[in-house]
């Protein structure tokens, strides 16, 4: 079990690494308006975990608005979460959903373009094609029924049970809605992704949240680059849906739901490596981090799984050092994704790039097996934040789905590009390894774009 992320995050003792670094905590009092602030923003994701998304179709408005009074009384505030239940919801809107529970045109013509779009029609800025494109999606992603998503999460089974029941019994009378898919979600054993790494390890400070990051997890980033109604890193306000009541304390929500080819991946890592060694080693390049979490920055040649469980240092890099990645390769996914000081050949502020992450995984371990079971196994990509839609549009464009901001030309990132045939993945040395036979290792299900309101605004909905 990973050592809980960040104060207050989920019951037990920290670890002593935690304590340490929290004798020379700075107490940050919250400035944002936390209770009207949905928890799931601010709220790290306990480690186990547990929970649901159901995605929900609105028949009719009134039914609708019916169900934003219920989930109203359900949602956490971010103020709450810290001596709140062991589970909690999130709910967030697709712009059908906010036209099915009759938003006035003056809101919905708020809204930004991309969004009110929505994100099968995106999917050339996406690159959304081939394995990915949306003819191939699972319904009901893409079709436009899907209104409402609501999320669970909870840090046991009874408690992701005992809230699924209160659901039962809260909803069961409602008319007008209709779960088109409901998807359990749970780490795997050591909340190991599909992959069998421990992830969601780096997220972004939001100044004011009272929050505080481990080292390394970089300077607080202004609290309007995650939560509308704030100055962001530019010194203003972003543009945020009107009215005020609908727009302050809201942020945007992209999901993406992968199916993970671990059976493609093991057999590309037998194709680069000989010894099990080589191919943990070669696993570590891919991502930047070894399974235990261990960053190769702190532990270029061997797997440290103290360090992986050590939150005061398991984030605690830069890459300065490193700029040719010989330890950790520039075109690994983590380096990709969140460059740090990584000198860029296309410029660019990685700090209006962040995302909260608060993704979960799926189904259950594959191991080392080189075949396929044929069970779906992935990953729920959660991305948060005021310019969420824009930044995963721009991260699927420029840094999954290329190589020239690092100057690696055509050569994608190894957990998320779309791969054709001559792919490869390069492990920088001297000389540096070029591993060809890489495939796409993750294929997207679906995915929609959501409105996620403040809890002034579920009431402004309700009452619509
Ligand atoms: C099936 C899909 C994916 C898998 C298996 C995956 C896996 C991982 C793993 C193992 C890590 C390292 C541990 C951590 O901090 O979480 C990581 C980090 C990260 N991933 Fe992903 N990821 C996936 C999708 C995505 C997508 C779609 C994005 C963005 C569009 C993304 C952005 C990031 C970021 C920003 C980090 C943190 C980078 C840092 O450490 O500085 N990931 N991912």
């Amino acid at each position: 079990m990973t050592a809980p992320r960040k104060p207050g995050e989920s019951p037990g003792t920290p670890p002593l690494g935690g304590v340490l670094k929290g004798l020379f905590r700075r107490f940050v009092p919250p400035t944002l308006e936390l209770h009207d602030i949905q928890a799931l923003i601010l709220r790290p994701r306990p480690a186990p975990y547990y929970g649901t998304h159901a995605f929900v179709e609105i028949m009719d408005a009134a039914g609708g608005r019916e169900a934003m009074r219920r989930l109203r009384t359900r949602v956490t505030s971010a103020a709450d979460w810290r001596e709140a239940r062991s589970a909690w919801t999130a709910v967030a809107l697709s712009y059908r959903g906010l036209e099915a529970l009759g938003a006035p045109a003056s809101a919905l013509a708020s809204f930004p373009r991309a969004f009110r779009e929505g994100m099968a029609a995106r999917a050339d800025k996406l690159r959304d094609h081939g394995p990915n494109d949306p003819s191939r999606w699972q319904a009901p992603f893409g079709t436009g029924r899907v209104h409402l998503m609501v999320s669970v999460y909870a840090d046991s089974e009874e408690a992701w049970r005992d809230e699924l029941a209160g659901y039962e019994e809260q909803f069961a009378t409602l008319t007008g809605l209709r779960v088109l898919l409901r998807q359990d979600f749970g780490a795997q054993p050591e909340s190991r992704n599909a992959f069998g790494f421990k992830d969601g390890f780096t997220q972004p400070v939001v100044e004011g949240s009272g929050v505080e990051g481990w080292p390394g997890d970089g300077r607080p980033i202004k609290a309007g680059e995650f939560i509308l109604g704030y100055k962001a890193e530019g010194g203003h306000a972003l543009g945020a849906p009107t009215p005020e009541v609908l727009g302050r304390n809201g942020t945007y929500l992209v999901f993406r739901k992968y199916h993970s080819h671990v059976d493609a991946f093991n057999r590309y890592l037998h194709q680069g490596a000989d010894t099990p060694e080589g191919r943990e080693f070669l696993a570590a390049k891919l991502v930047g981090r070894w399974r235990s979490g261990a960053p190769l920055e702190l532990a270029p040649e061997h797997d440290d799984v103290g360090l992986g469980a050590d939150d005061s240092r398991n984030n605690d890099f830069r890459y300065r050092d490193d700029p040719k990645g010989l330890r950790t390769p520039v075109g690994s996914h983590i380096r990709r994704m969140n460059p740090r000081d990584t000198e860029l050949k296309v410029l660019s502020d990685v700090n209006i790039r962040r995302i909260i992450r608060r993704s979960t995984t799926y189904g259950e371990p594959l191991g080392d097996s080189l075949r396929d079971d044929g069970k779906p196994r992935g990953l729920d990509f959660i991305a948060i934040s005021a310019r969420a839609i824009d930044t995963v549009e721009f991260l699927q464009s420029e840094w999954i789905n290329s190589g020239n901001f690092i100057g690696r030309g055509t050569e994608k990132d190894p957990l998320l590009g779309v791969q054709d045939e001559n792919a490869f993945f390069t492990v920088p040395g001297t000389p540096p390894r070029r591993i060809s036979g890489i495939e796409t290792f993750n294929t997207l299900d679906g995915g929609e774009y959501f409105f996620m309101p403040s809890l002034t605004a579920l009431d402004w909905l309700a009452g619509l």
